[in-house]
């Protein structure tokens, strides 16, 4: 068993279940946010909680961060959609759960939940990270996931990201700001999202719209995945055209062999659990370290180095930078668990 704590929990009141995984707490408090999402079954929430709580470890511990890795889930059924009471109910029910766990664990928001909902949980705890500013929160991360998506693809190659093309999979929050900042920065982009909604986008941002396969598989430097985890696997990777894939979707990967299918066809991955960790970094250091916003946004632009470190280990040492980040988080990790078992 890797995870240190796992709780799944019918609501109380909303009868919904609830998944809590703590990965870890040897380098401080497990933060992760939490998924609001349907799922074919209550257990398929559970392998998605386990998954993304033990990258929440390795993340937090690549962006140097006195904090382990956990993650909520709120499995609906499918096709189960929320009024708002219902909602306050099933977020009332997720406060109380995080509550039991006495601060071992806080949250944030993640697909499906936003900062207006951290506020319903911090009703009922106060381990709940991304309040809006106006309630005493560091407000909506996704902006600041988005500058650490953009120093990732700085720290890619020499090249100014104008001179570059980038293929967005996903417009949600925060792959419409990276468009933004790409295509303030000149840069060309293929874009697209399941969501045709989003399609305005692309054109107030003068970026190429296309179907999310096209997306995909598109002739471009770069792939920025920005959606739904498990896009990358074995079987698509003779179908990718891109030199490097970079963005902030977490688990990229539907397993961590496929990290070196990417190598061999000469595909640069860019661990998505370094490139990722703009939020977090942003949030601790505000809500936490109570730092400046500009103190904060340094610290997010610090990830460029990380990963450009992670980039040279690889080389260096003949292995993926996969590879490279999962030793170098583990490391961090069994030093922070020696320290607490003394
Ligand atoms: N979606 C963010 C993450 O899992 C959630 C988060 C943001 C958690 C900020 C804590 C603080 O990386």
């Amino acid at each position: 068993m890797d995870h240190e704590r796992i709780i799944i929990e019918r609501g109380r009141r909303s009868g919904v279940p609830i998944i809590v995984a703590v990965h870890s707490t040897a380098l401080g408090q497990a933060i992760g946010g939490c998924r609001l999402a349907a799922y074919p079954d209550w257990r398929d929430g559970l392998t998605d909680a386990l998954r993304l709580s033990a990258a929440m470890s390795a993340k937090c511990a690549l962006a140097g961060l006195p904090n382990g890795g956990g993650k909520t889930v709120v499995a609906l059924a499918p096709g189960q959609t929320l009024d708002a009471p219902a909602r306050r109910e099933v977020l009332h029910d997720v406060g109380d759960v995080i509550a039991g766990l006495g601060g071992a664990y806080a949250t944030g928001p993640d697909m499906g939940t936003g900062p207006d909902d951290m506020v319903t949980i911090a009703e009922r705890t106060p381990y709940a990270f991304c309040r809006p500013v106006e309630a005493g929160g560091s407000g909506d991360s996704s902006e600041h996931t988005a500058v650490g998506v953009l120093a990732s693809l700085q720290a890619l190659s020499p090249e100014p990201l104008g001179e570059r093309t980038f293929a967005i999979l996903g417009l949600g929050r925060v792959g419409a700001h990276v468009l933004r900042m790409l295509a303030e920065a000149g840069a060309t982009c293929v874009v697209s999202d399941v969501d045709e909604d989003r399609r305005a986008l692309a054109g107030k941002y003068g970026a190429t719209w296309t179907s999310p396969e096209e997306c995909r598989t598109a002739d471009v430097d770069v792939l920025v995945p920005a959606a739904t985890g498990g896009l990358l696997t074995r079987e698509i990777v003779p179908a990718l055209r891109c030199a490097a894939i970079a963005g902030p979707a977490n688990n990229q990967l539907d397993e961590p062999a496929t990290a070196g299918v990417l190598h061999e066809r000469g595909i640069l991955w860019a661990p998505d659990y370094v490139v990722s960790a703009g939020g977090i970094v942003h949030a601790t250091a505000v809500e936490l370290h109570h730092e400046t916003s500009e103190q904060a946004t340094n610290r997010v632009a610090a990830i460029g180095d990380t990963l450009a470190e992670v980039l040279r280990t690889a080389r260096a040492t003949g292995t993926t930078p996969a590879e490279a980040a999962r030793a170098r988080a583990e490391n961090l990790i069994a030093a922070g668990r020696r320290r607490m078992a003394r």
